[in-house]
């Protein structure tokens, strides 16, 4: 797959979350294998208004390349001087959102809301790819419901506008992130359209990865839940890929000492305070399946400086690690 600069045979990719792909998760994931990262969506309204936090969320370091900015919204002119604000960042690629499933976003028509307006997604669409110097993509789901999938038709038009790969979602709007993703409308994208797909939605394993791959002829997959339970996965996937063969999963003591690194990168880049409490999200994901994760996860959620979250993880290896087994 080729998009702008960026050459993958393969490629795993880091979903687009709010609230969760905020700079050092995306530094974790690309250190760990990913291939490209996109930031958390990116409101077009907030961004011309000139909200200095909305704005935050577009910055990224040179080390994340390739890395794209998503933005949504569903008026032109916004959308418009969003795309112009984030091409002066040079992201290697733009992405609009036309997946979001969640209310404020679907029904004030921006997100999955286009799904039901085909025409006006297709002008957002060229309205951005216009306004932007760098490759642009879209990210959606199959449809706005069971009986309204028009996933071919949508490839179609992103190929006319212009965009340069598109990301499905194999689930509707109406199914959020739940029931059961359908894979088998990419083959019928791929051979109606010469257009770049990745595949989305529930890719949580190498053999899921590998498996996704071999049904669909897509170009890429990308993996959102999966990587924040288990980080590592783009690393076991590529192996797996190549070799057929399973990496070991990652030990305790490896997830403690990622937790560490991604504590150090959260206090570096937003302060000790916000780090600190932003990184509570991921503590479930860090440590699971691992003894007493919920004990744990409760002990360190109550603390708001980094040195006794070290303290306390430092104590945590040191009670739960195999001793070593006299001679
Ligand atoms: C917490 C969370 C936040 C999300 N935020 C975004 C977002 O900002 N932009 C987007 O395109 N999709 C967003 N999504 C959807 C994911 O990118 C992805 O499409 C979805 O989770 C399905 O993939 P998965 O099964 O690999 O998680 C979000 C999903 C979650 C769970």
């Amino acid at each position: 797959m080729t998009i702008g600069g960026i050459s993958l045979e393969r490629g795993i990719l880091l979903a687009p979350m709010e609230d969760v792909t905020d700079l050092p998760f995306r530094l974790i994931c690309k250190r760990l294998g990913a291939d490209i990262v996109y930031t958390e969506f990116v409101n077009s309204d907030g961004l011309v208004r000139g909200s200095r936090k909305t704005k935050q969320k577009m910055l990224f370091l040179e080390e994340e390349r390739p890395v794209g900015i998503q933005i949504y919204g569903g008026d032109f002119a916004s959308m418009e001087g969003a795309a112009h604000m984030a091409s002066e960042l040079n992201p290697d690629l733009i992405d609009i959102n036309c997946g979001c499933w969640v209310r404020d976003v679907a029904m004030r028509g921006a997100g999955a809301g286009l799904l039901r307006d085909l025409p006006r997604m297709e002008k957002i669409a060229r309205t951005v790819v216009g306004a932007s110097t760098v490759p642009v993509t879209l990210k959606t789901r199959l449809g706005w419901d069971a009986s309204s999938i028009r996933i071919v038709e949508v490839a179609r038009m992103c190929r006319d506008a212009g965009i340069a790969a598109l990301t499905v979602h194999c689930r509707t709007r109406d199914q959020g992130h739940k029931g059961a993703v359908d894979y088998s409308w990419i083959p019928r994208i791929k051979e109606a359209v010469d257009l770049p797909v990745i595949v989305n939605g529930d890719i949580v394993t190498p053999d899921n990865v590998q498996e996704v791959f071999a049904a669909t002829g897509c170009d890429a997959v990308m993996i959102g839940r999966g990587a924040v339970i288990n980080p590592w996965i783009f690393r076991q996937a590529k192996h797996f890929l190549a070799t057929g063969e399973h990496l070991p999963d990652a030990t305790v003591e490896e997830r403690v000492a990622l937790l560490k690194e991604h504590l150090r990168l959260s206090v570096e880049y937003k302060g000790e305070r916000a780090g600190v409490i932003e990184l509570r999200k991921h503590y479930a994901g860090f440590l699971r399946g691992m003894p007493h994760v919920s004990r744990i996860r409760m002990e360190l959620m109550q603390f708001t400086e980094a040195a006794p979250i070290l303290e306390h993880l430092t104590r945590f290896l040191e009670l739960y690690s195999p001793r070593p087994q006299p001679a």
